[in-house]
């Protein structure tokens, strides 16, 4: 073991015995199960709850893959080890049937469930804790209203010292912030609606913000700074934003509702069931209000850079494909260029063409997204037209080629300056594949 990691494993012990100390102080209570009817809430609370969920997104996480809607057991991969969410269907058994408002509501702000244990905060109550009371009644009265599904997911386990839920107590003191989201007087309605759907409801900072050694998202200038999810990178929101075009309100409003802008490209890995089941989903007026609070957190970005134009951009990407010779070069010619042809007159295969000169991902800092893109494909889209697959190359291509072409689009396609170690980046994301998905390597 270094001494750096040495001393961070000390330093987690120490931070761990101080806040077991907090957390014996901090108890909670079983909340009794109660016996709840469902046909006494109106259908009018119901509906607006439903509006509630699509906005929070419940179902991305409390779904398995191929299983029943919020019968839980989806897996997210945390820095602590794997964590399962739970059954939130109203079963009485193994979902929240017999829980009463009192207990969702202690769950939902404080991350305490039904029986006094603590939950983990990969479920966002970090956010939701900010919700408005009336919003907070209308979920609880959808989620009740939903069917009752009998399913037991299987437990999370992470190791010690991370297993002791009483210490969430201790980091709940540490940084749970409870606070109501703030009004701010000198912006207008929908600026101050799309912050409360970002930050109470549709916990964009989850993904999007970097978060400390103990897992709490930073704050500041850290907020929308960038963060990640399920190894992708959640790329900046905020003056950050390594966009090459600046993002406006309305390419946002394209992205958040259809999955696709054409300033930018389209919504792709954990980035796709948030607009499917959320920002799609929900009032439009509301997502116009998500894209106006989104762009304020991101002006300054770009700003003041003249840089080329979307056209400029792919006429200068039609001729290096044309010019360039190199392995990278032909690679992107004979298998990429069907479905991302730079100029006039490319096909519009599958209905999408999406125009990688213009893509976030290739302007990052680290090539992680854009490699797992090639290695992986998109299998989903966005649920819009225009959306479409692209295959993955894991098996098509080695090691040295992903990296040829890689190190191509970079150079061709941004004015960045060329990434180092992408061979070791996808040498490192291949590693992390089932073994069944791994493809070629070397
Ligand atoms: C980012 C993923 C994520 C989202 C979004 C999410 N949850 Fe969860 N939720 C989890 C995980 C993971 C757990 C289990 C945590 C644990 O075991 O400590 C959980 C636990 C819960 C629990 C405690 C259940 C129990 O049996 O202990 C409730 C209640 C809950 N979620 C409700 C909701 C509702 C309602 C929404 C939408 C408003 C929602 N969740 C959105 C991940 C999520
Ligand atoms: C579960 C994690 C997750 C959540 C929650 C999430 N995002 Fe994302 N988001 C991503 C990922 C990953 C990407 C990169 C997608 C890609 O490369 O195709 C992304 C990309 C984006 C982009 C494109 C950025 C760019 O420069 O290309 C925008 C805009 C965006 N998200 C807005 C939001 C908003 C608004 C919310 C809250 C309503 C949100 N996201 C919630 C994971 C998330
Ligand atoms: C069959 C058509 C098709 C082929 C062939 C194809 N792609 Fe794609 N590609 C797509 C589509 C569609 C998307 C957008 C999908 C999404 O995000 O939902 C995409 C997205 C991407 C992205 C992400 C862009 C962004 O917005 O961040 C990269 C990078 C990429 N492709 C590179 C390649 C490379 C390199 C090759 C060749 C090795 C290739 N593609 C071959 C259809 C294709």
């Amino acid at each position: 073991m270094s001494r750096a990691a040495k001393w961070s494993l000390t330093i987690v012990i120490l931070l761990a015995v101080v806040v077991a100390g907090i957390a014996l102080f901090a108890h909670e209570p079983e909340i009794p199960t109660a016996s709840i009817d469902p046909k006494q809430f109106p259908e009018e609370q119901v509906r607006r709850g439903q509006e509630v969920a699509s906005a929070s997104m419940c179902v991305v996480c409390h779904t398995a893959p191929g299983g029943a809607v919020n019968a839980g057991g989806f897996h997210m991969e945390t820095p602590f080890g794997v964590i399962v969410s739970t059954n939130i269907t109203p079963d009485t058994e193994s979902g929240i049937g017999a829980w009463s408002f009192e207990a969702f509501e202690r769950a939902m702000r404080r991350g305490v469930a039904r029986d006094g244990t603590h939950l983990y905060p990969a479920f966002p109550y970090t956010s939701f804790t900010k919700m408005s009371d009336e919003d907070m009644r209308s979920l609880y009265a959808y989620m009740m209203s939903q069917p009752p599904v009998r399913n037991e997911p299987q437990a999370t386990r992470l190791p010690f010292p991370f297993n002791q839920r009483a210490l969430m107590a201790g980091w709940n003191l540490l940084f749970l912030d409870r606070d109501p989201v703030a009004k701010v007087a000198s912006e207008s309605e929908a600026w101050n609606r799309g912050q409360y759907l970002a930050v109470a409801l549709g916990h964009c900072s989850a993904c999007h913000t970097p978060r400390n050694a103990l897992g709490a998202e930073k704050t500041g200038k850290d907020y929308l700074g960038g963060g990640e999810a399920e190894g992708w990178i959640a790329p900046a929101l905020n003056g950050s934003s390594k966009a090459p075009i600046p993002w406006t309100e309305q390419a946002l409003f394209d992205y958040l509702r259809a999955g696709y802008s054409d300033q930018h490209g389209a919504a792709g890995a954990s980035m796709t069931p948030v607009v499917r089941v959320g920002t799609s989903q929900i009032a439009e007026s509301d997502t116009r209000a998500l894209a106006t609070y989104i762009a304020s957190q991101m002006a300054g970005a770009g700003q003041g850079k003249t840089g080329p134009t979307p056209p400029q951009r792919e006429a200068a990407a039609q001729a290096a494909v044309a010019t360039t010779d190199t392995l990278g070069a032909r690679i992107y010619a004979n298998a990429c260029a069907a479905c991302h042809h730079p100029g006039p007159g490319g096909p519009d295969l599958f209905g999408a063409q999406p125009p990688l000169w213009l893509a976030t991902s290739l302007n990052l800092d680290q090539p992680d997204n854009v490699i797992r893109y090639v290695l992986n494909g998109t299998q989903h889209d966005a649920g819009n037209p225009r959306g479409g697959h692209m295959p993955g190359y894991a098996y098509a291509l080695n090691d040295a080629q992903v990296t040829a072409v890689v190190q191509f689009m970079r150079e061709s396609f941004t004015g960045q300056p060329a990434w180092t170690d992408v061979q070791d980046a996808v040498r490192r994301i291949r590693g992390e594949y089932p073994l069944a998905l791994q493809g070629r390597g070397e």
